[in-house]
């Protein structure tokens, strides 16, 4: 019997898994076996999708059928669309995600139970996320209603479905490689609350509303909404050491930075540094860029943090013009998979997750009637 508590569970093994190995010590991560780096220079984010269902790589016509599958199931229900429309504009669309996704299981009871079927329901949540926060942004932005697009890849869909445009070759591969790089993460918070909710033979709705609950704090996906709020603050580079090193002072953590797994930089901020380079310029806009550059040095110097994959995601979001509180949805969109892969995982080796707390309260008080407290 352990006794001794890690705090945060921090490098505590809770379960085997084949789907993501992180090293960080040397920067690497792995899906299913591909190194990230290779992954996002030569795959879309449809075949890691299935790289991460399935555990391989889809051949070319299993890769076309999934595109199909993907496009058919971005229809949501019309009960779901006109439930949304009574959410209020000023909603959290991280609150309108988590409702819908719950609401979601009720009209589709074929998916909802732990079993083979659960697949379906992975591929529908992510098929039906972006048409979800596209619905809801849509209506409060007064922009037109989504239409189906079939000729959209999965990333294309979601700026479209936000934005009510097409974007660029460039555009949609940089959101492409985002998604990719979102995609899984070992078993950061969300996905431990997804296999957590899971292990109890709860169905897979309930895993990832779970998990989008989690998501959504601060310390985890809402980091780079934070950081686009840092680089207002900062306005120009010549006030980003003045700024930091303010912050720093105050003991404020610095959104984007620092990692409980990664002891050098996160290799997803290596390769998103690159993209928010190259879509600023092709912007005629390297502001966010060239901020970054400075904070990084900044707090590298005083502090000897390495950036996070928020550190970038934000700057490429705002380029492309996604209202900074839809970053964190956006980040859902892709991490689906994720959740959903290891849920699926979870219901083939099923085991009850259930930890133990190390009780430090009193043992021998003695009960006395409400009057007679003091
Ligand atoms: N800014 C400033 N200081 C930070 C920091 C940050 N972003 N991240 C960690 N530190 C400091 C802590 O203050 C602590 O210093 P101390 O030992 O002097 O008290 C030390 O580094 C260790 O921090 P700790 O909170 O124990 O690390 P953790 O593994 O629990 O935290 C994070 C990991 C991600 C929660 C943390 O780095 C963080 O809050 N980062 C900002 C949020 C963020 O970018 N999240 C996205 C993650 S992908």
């Amino acid at each position: 019997m352990p006794n001794e508590v890690q705090r945060g569970l921090e490098d505590v093994v809770a379960l085997e898994s084949r789907i993501c190995f992180i090293d960080g010590r040397e920067g690497r991560l792995i899906y299913r076996g591909y190194d990230i780096r290779d992954l996002t220079a030569h795959a879309t984010f449809e075949e890691v999708a299935y790289l991460l269902w399935y555990g391989r790589l889809p051949t070319a016509s299993r890769l076309a059928e999934l595109h199909q599958r993907l496009v058919a199931l971005r229809a949501v229900p019309p009960e779901l669309l006109r439930a949304i429309d009574t959410l209020p504009a000023s909603a959290s669309p991280m609150d309108v995600l988590r409702t819908a996704v719950s609401a979601l299981a009720i009209y589709e009871p074929q998916h909802a139970g732990p079993g083979p079927n659960s697949i379906g329901g992975a591929q529908h949540l992510t098929a039906a996320l972006p048409t979800i926060l596209g619905t809801f942004h849509r209506r409060r932005a007064h922009l037109p209603p989504i239409e189906a697009r079939p000729h959209l890849s999965h990333a294309a869909y979601l700026v479209y479905a936000l934005l009510d445009r097409e974007p660029t070759p460039l555009e949609a591969q940089a959101v492409d490689v985002a998604l990719m790089l979102h995609a899984d993460h070992d078993l950061n918070a969300s996905t431990f609350a997804a296999r957590v909710t899971a292990s109890t033979l709860s169905d897979l709705y309930s895993a990832v509303t779970s998990a989008i609950g989690a998501l959504k704090g601060p310390l985890h996906g809402g980091a780079n909404e934070r950081v686009m709020e840092l680089l207002e603050q900062i306005g120009t580079v010549d006030r980003a050491e003045e700024v930091v090193r303010a912050k720093l002072a105050h003991h404020e953590r610095i959104m984007g930075f620092g990692h409980r797994v990664y002891k050098v930089e996160d290799p997803r901020a290596t390769i998103l540094r690159e993209w928010s380079r190259r879509l600023g310029e092709a912007k005629g806009n390297l502001r966010y860029y060239e901020l970054l550059q400075k904070v990084v040095e900044v707090v590298h110097r005083e502090k000897g943090l390495y950036p996070n994959l928020d550190l970038y995601s934000g700057s490429i979001y705002t380029l492309l013009g996604v209202p900074s509180d839809l970053f964190t949805p956006v980040f859902a969109t892709s991490r689906v998979v994720g959740w959903t892969a290891h849920v699926l995982e979870e219901y083939d080796d099923l085991r009850l997750i259930r930890p133990v707390s190390q009780y430090v309260g009193p043992t021998d008080l003695v009960w006395v009637p409400p009057e007679q407290r003091s």
